[in-house]
């Protein structure tokens, strides 16, 4: 008998940063990001249990993938205490990114938590589960998908998600991410994220290598008790619709605390571009004379994330366009907003 899945998840941006963790991809610190729309993957899994021949295909569009196994593998090794199934079961998995490879953009939250929800409805279809998919279900799928890979665990709830426990939301913890979004003003439940491709060039350093450079930098606890603080203040601010100064100024902080954290090692490295430099000084120069409350933040790449109210949307366009394209690689760019979450294809 073979079961089959396919889910379809999207990718998030962090505006407080998870970076730095310990025993199985738990957090030093609590995280909170908007889950975004036009950038997800669609994966597809086929599984046939008790199979003659146990083994791991990974495609991607189709075209078999070899180097993604090691890491899909020990992934699965870990998960077979949960699901028992994957212990002598043929599994194939195909995925495609809507994002286009090359773009920069880290596919590991998008791809980790559809993973987690095809191996969830794979398992409820063995075991006959016809249940609702209820809280449980959901913090369930968040688990595992943290185990995959840490932000992933945001990107299964809508709009916005925390992980990791701090005072600001209760039922907050570091095992599975919390959905946020009843808790969120009007103005951030349709807020947009133009993402400025300055480089389409891979990442040169992974984000594990990033996360274990933390174990050994000085200013690594006033890091996490900085994380600790700005997710507070900002959970404050995101409650009140006119709070976008104080929005801004931590989100913009963050990001920079993360590339400097980088910078700061024994073996620093810089991941920023000097189109990343660029594009910065625009937005804050922008900001001041337009008056529209637009913000950056950074992943661990040089891209940057405009944040901004959707309101907004046809000045942004039109400033990236006039000015901003010159700093992205071939001018391109993404338009992605806060989106609704996973969605079940078949
Ligand atoms: C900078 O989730 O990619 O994007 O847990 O090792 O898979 P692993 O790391 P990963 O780290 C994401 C780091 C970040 C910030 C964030 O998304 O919070």
């Amino acid at each position: 008998m073979t079961y089959t899945a396919s889910w379809r998840s999207p990718s998030n941006i962090a505006l407080i940063k998870y970076w730095g963790k310990h025993s199985l991809q738990l957090p030093r610190n609590p995280s909170v990001s908007f889950t975004l729309s036009a950038c997800h993957t669609t994966m597809t899994i086929m599984v046939s249990p008790n199979a003659a021949q146990p083994n791991l295909t990974v495609k991607y569009d189709g075209q078999a993938k070899p180097s993604f196994e090691p890491k899909i593998n020990s992934f699965l090794s870990i998960l077979k205490e949960r699901f028992p199934w994957l212990a002598d079961a043929a599994v194939e998995i195909d995925s495609h990114n809507s994002f286009p490879h090359g773009a920069g953009i880290a596919s590991s939250a998008s791809a980790m938590s559809a993973l987690a929800l095809c191996l969830m409805d794979i398992h409820d279809q063995i075991n006959a589960n016809i249940g609702d998919h209820d809280e449980l279900w959901w913090q369930n799928v968040s688990e595992i998908a943290r185990i995959g890979s840490g932000s992933a665990c945001r990107s299964v709830f809508p709009v916005i998600s925390i992980w990791g426990e701090t005072p600001a939301a209760k039922e907050s913890n570091d095992l599975y991410a919390i959905p946020w979004e009843h808790q969120l003003a009007t103005v951030y439940k349709d807020y947009c994220d133009a993402i400025l491709i300055v480089s389409s060039e891979e990442k040169s350093v992974s984000s594990s290598a990033g996360h274990k450079l933390m174990d050994s930098l000085p200013y690594a606890a006033t890091r996490y008790s900085e994380a600790y603080k700005n997710i507070e203040s900002l959970c404050k601010s995101m409650q009140v619709d006119n709070e976008l100064d104080q929005f801004i100024s931590i989100i913009e902080s963050e990001a920079l605390q993360l590339h400097a954290l980088m910078m700061s090692g024994k073996d620093p490295y810089i991941l920023m571009e000097p189109g990343t430099l660029s594009i910065i000084k625009e937005v804050w120069r922008f900001r001041k004379t337009s008056g529209i409350p637009v913000c950056f933040t950074l992943d661990a790449g040089p891209n940057v994330h405009l944040l901004y109210p959707s309101k907004h949307s046809t000045d942004i366009l039109e400033w990236i366009n006039t000015t901003l394209t010159q700093y992205c690689a071939e001018g391109r760019y993404i338009l992605d907003r806060v989106g609704s979450g996973p969605v079940k294809i078949a």
